[in-house]
């Protein structure tokens, strides 16, 4: 099979062309480098840099290439950015996926699978979390997702193309090889955060308000090793295929854990006493998200194989180790 990664030097994107390639699939990378980095690119990928929205550019990658399915990772996805800047995610994340899916739909390219995320359900109504809730965001990063995941589904309808959403719950965690990992400029994800604390490049880790209705008052989050978010992303494509309909699912453990339960797994991986101070809560954050991903499961045969949170802590560690500044050199 040849698969085009949109968006393949990212965080998640990276880390799916390396299992594409493990696998001895033919990979396409696409990014404009713009949030992605050339050094996360694999070396047996042909890498095409520009952008999803030059509808001349995708047009010519699909000219160049026999392309089977698309993974579409090419989006803006920081939820506070999206609060102060919506056009932007409107514009890089809703028209670029326009300009994407034209381009498909006249290269007779039916078969895309995409990133959505947790977002889309905004506050939930209970959790574990069903794909069947209410899908309700309450920030214009969910709102675009949930609004590309209509874009698919009325595409869908009208010119027989196949797809498949995935929401992720909280990706973390980085490759065994340890040469690709997360790398945010600025980072705003708890994980890298704390591992900034060992790493002797942040005093302290701050904690968004302990007052919450959780077990011990801090958020309570489901963090899914991106190894086991890029298998999923490969069965989703075997998924397709095969000839099944276009579907949406969570990704996630289906278990909690509070911000202070990460912090204290993270002293003991590090061994490290790493010292926190409880701030005021940030603007936007759920109380609680956890995926039900039941689905994923007995659909797609999904099983992720670092459940275990000190593991995928432990990965984030090395990478962040020999990789203090990320991919800067
Ligand atoms: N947190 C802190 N201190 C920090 C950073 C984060 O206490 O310095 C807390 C947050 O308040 C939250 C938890 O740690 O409770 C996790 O925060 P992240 O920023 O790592 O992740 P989010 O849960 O905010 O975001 C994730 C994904 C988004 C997705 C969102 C859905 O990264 O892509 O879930 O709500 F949109």
């Amino acid at each position: 099979m040849t698969i085009l990664v949109l968006g393949g030097a990212g965080y998640i994107g990276s880390h799916t062309a390396y299992e594409l390639i493990e696998r001895g699939e033919d990979v396409v990378i696409v990014d404009n480098l713009e949030t992605g980095y050339k050094e996360a690119v694999h070396p047996k990928a042909r890498f095409y840099q520009g952008d999803i929205r030059n509808r001349e550019f995708i047009d010519s990658v699909f000219d160049c290439e026999k392309i089977d399915a698309v993974i579409h990772f090419a989006a803006n996805s920081l939820v506070g950015e999206s609060m102060v800047k919506p056009l932007k995610y409107y514009d890089n994340n809703l028209c670029g996926t326009k300009v994407l899916l034209e381009s498909m739909v006249e290269h007779k390219i039916d078969k895309i699978v995409f990133s959505s995320t947790a977002a889309t359900y905004g506050e939930p109504e209970r959790v574990p979390i069903l794909e069947t809730d209410r899908t309700m965001p309450t920030n214009p990063y969910g709102e675009t997702k949930l609004s590309m995941e209509k874009m698919f589904h009325w595409t869908s309808m009208a010119h027989g193309l196949k797809y498949v959403s995935l929401r992720y719950f909280n990706a973390c965690g980085a490759h065994k090889s340890g040469s690709i990992g997360e790398a945010h400029n600025p980072e705003s994800h708890l994980i890298p955060l704390i591992l900034q604390v060992p790493n002797g490049q942040r005093e302290a880790i701050s904690i968004f308000g302990d007052d919450y209705d959780t077990k011990d008052g801090t958020c309570v989050r489901d963090y899914i090793h991106v190894t086991d978010l890029a298998q999923a992303h490969i069965l989703a494509v075997e998924y397709l295929m095969k000839g099944n309909e276009s579907n949406i699912f969570n990704l996630g453990n289906g278990i909690g854990f509070t911000v202070q339960e990460v912090i204290e797994a993270s002293r003991k991986v590090t061994g490290d006493p790493i010292k926190a101070v409880t701030v005021p809560r940030r603007a936007g954050d759920p109380a609680k998200l956890i995926a039900s991903s039941e689905k994923a499961k007995s659909v797609l045969g999904w099983k992720p194989e670092h459940a275990d949170l000190e593991e995928i802590i432990e990965s984030a560690w090395r990478w962040h180790q020999s990789h203090p500044r990320g991919y800067a050199k």
